[in-house]
């Protein structure tokens, strides 16, 4: 029976198709062509989990304790871990019992903080371009959306001053994210202070999503919102092991700060999941106990990625800003043509994934996204496949159906 009399809910018919299952779709096809692509398209890490983590989940494996449902609240050992690496890391204080909540990856945490906050209706700033969760949380929600529109003349850094008075008043909730995906840019401490100042003065929860908090480069260490004074009061930040610690295929990371925010995060997900297998928690927590030589072999190994590649494509004549962070290249497209088509001819003409800047929203149009997730041989291979295709002449044609 097709069932095709039973419509889903009107909150999934309406979601735009989410930007990587259009491109897994795509390069599913292009392999069956037999095409051997390259795939800078997701972020997903290309290295393995650290050993030490490896072995201790494998030990915590062997407890049978561990084969129950876990506590909701997550174990005391990894939100212990957690609280002294932010110790450690921003020399902020966080409580175990009521500032941290284990969250099965960041994506899931900030799409359920969403629903935890937001009624039909409730207005909702989040930066365009952004990542997908920050916009399709509040969209599930019923949220309605005030995009605000990040731009290169302002360093991809939000307006806070352009935002009218009366959209300000309205709003709920602000997400953003610096080391900012998928612009590549970062904000100075006087901006956390200003956004922070912002959502005192408008009564506005901030949620910052620190995805990147590790992955910097040259010297520059990334702020957290809650080293910013007052910030607690108003916010919370999401964190993952995904990807300093190529962790993406466990699901871990943690929402910290307010307190009554992470009470009623937890709330919602009590009754929506059982929380986090312990033998991750244990993973999760080893992995925040590395020594910070480990963390530094990370940065060295995306340093070195980004370099190479940036000098190539520049000297091939691309236009790319060379990031002080994330793993990503944000690179502007050849005039006269969209993002989307920009990524297709890429694909089509090269075999090289990456990602169309308006997947991340109206105000990524113009640009794409490269992530740095294969050794510098096979980025070699991306430049020579590049520079044969002749890829800034685009008064061919694109090929048509795909
Ligand atoms: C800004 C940002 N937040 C969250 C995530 C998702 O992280 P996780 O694997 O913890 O769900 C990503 C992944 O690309 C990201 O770029």
């Amino acid at each position: 029976m097709s069932l095709d009399w039973i419509n889903p809910a009107r909150r999934l018919q309406e979601l735009p198709l989410y930007v990587f299952a259009r491109l897994d779709q795509l390069k599913a096809e292009a392999r069956d062509r037999g095409v051997d692509l390259i795939d800078l398209g997701m972020g997903n890490p290309d290295g393995p989990t650290p050993q030490a983590v490896v072995e201790a989940a494998i030990a915590a494996l062997h407890d049978p304790d561990n084969h129950r449902y876990p506590d909701f609240k997550g174990s005391i050992y990894f939100r212990r871990a957690i609280a002294e690496w932010y110790h450690r890391r921003y020399q902020v204080v966080l409580d175990p019992e009521a500032e941290i909540l284990p969250v099965l990856g960041s994506k899931e945490g900030l799409t359920h903080l969403a629903l935890a906050y937001i009624d039909p209706g409730d207005l909702i700033l989040v930066p365009s371009p952004g990542y997908p969760a920050h916009f399709r949380g509040p969209l599930i929600a019923g949220g309605q959306i005030h995009e605000l529109m990040l731009s290169a003349h302002n360093d991809w850094l939000i307006d806070l001053a352009a935002i009218p008075d009366r959209v300000a008043e309205r709003a709920k909730i602000l997400y953003f994210n610096y080391p900012n995906n998928p612009t590549t840019a970062t904000a100075p401490r006087q901006f956390f202070e200003e956004i922070v100042a912002f959502a005192r003065r408008w009564e506005i929860l901030l949620v910052h999503d620190l995805c990147y908090a590790e992955l910097a480069f040259d010297g520059y260490q990334p702020t957290s919102l809650l080293e910013i004074p007052g910030a607690k009061e108003i916010g919370v930040e999401f964190h993952t092991l995904s990807k300093t610690y190529n962790m993406a295929g466990w699901r871990v990371g943690f929402a910290v700060g307010n307190d009554r925010v992470v009470s009623n995060l937890r709330t919602l997900k009590t009754n929506l999941d059982y929380g986090m297998f312990s033998v991750v928690q244990t993973a999760a927590a080893t992995a925040l106990q590395l020594p910070d030589v480990y963390i530094h072999e990370v940065q060295e190994r995306y340093r070195k990625r980004r370099d190479f590649l940036v000098k190539g494509l520049t000297d091939l004549g691309w236009k790319v800003k060379n990031p002080q962070a994330t793993f990503y290249l944000w690179a502007e497209c050849p005039p006269g043509i969209s993002s989307t088509e920009f990524a297709l001819l890429l694909l089509d003409r090269t075999g090289v994934v990456v990602t169309p800047g308006n997947g991340f929203g109206t105000g990524g149009e113009g640009y794409v996204r490269i992530s740095l997730i294969a050794e510098c041989d096979r980025l070699a291979q991306v430049l020579e496949r590049f520079a044969q295709s002749n890829l800034f002449d685009t008064s061919t044609p694109l090929l048509s159906g795909k």
